[in-house]
């Protein structure tokens, strides 16, 4: 479904409730242009899973591992960098989706073959005036966040 355009407090209000409900182990696609506000939006899905820590912007360092509430643990990937689709093993992709693992991703297209069926894939997208519109698309055999969904308004 897509959203109301959101301001950044809404998207961060609405990350943060995702965050909440995500049952791990969970995949979450992140897409949209730089400067969509994927970062803004990984972060407020950390701190509703319980990460409580700074988060920088893996643009660097590719990936960031946190804990989180209850023994969930929050992988945030950044792949824009990544120029050759086998580069993610060094990443440690084939472990990601751990039990009790949320993971992040910006950039899955760089990655694209090797994304997992069953997965959320959120994108955003400029709405103008400081607002962005935001999809929440379900693949295969994962939870429905309809409850999530229902705050992103419409
Ligand atoms: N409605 C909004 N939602 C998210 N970010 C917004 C919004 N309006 C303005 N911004 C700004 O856009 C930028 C998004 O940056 P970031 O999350 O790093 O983008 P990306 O990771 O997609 O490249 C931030 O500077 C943020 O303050
Ligand atoms: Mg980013």
């Amino acid at each position: 479904m897509t959203s109301t355009p959101l301001t950044e407090s809404e998207l961060e209000a609405w990350g943060e409730r995702l965050g909440r409900i995500l049952d791990p182990p969970a995949f979450v696609c992140l897409r949209g242009p730089l400067g969509a506000g994927k970062s803004v939006l990984a972060r407020a899905i950390a701190r509703g899973a319980g990460v409580d820590a700074e988060m920088p912007s893996p643009t660097f360092n590719l990936v960031f591992r946190y804990a989180g509430a209850g023994g969930k643990r929050v992988v945030h990937l950044d792949l824009y960098r990544i120029d050759d689709v086998e580069e993610v093993w060094e990443l440690g992709w084939e472990e990601l989706g751990a039990p009790g693992e949320v993971v992040l991703v910006e950039w899955p297209e760089r990655a694209e073959p090797l994304l997992p069926p069953d997965r959320y894939e959120i994108a955003l997208s400029d709405a103008g005036g400081d607002r962005r519109a935001v999809s929440l698309r379900e693949l295969g055999d994962v939870a429905a966040l309809a409850e999530a969904a229902g705050v992103q308004g419409g």
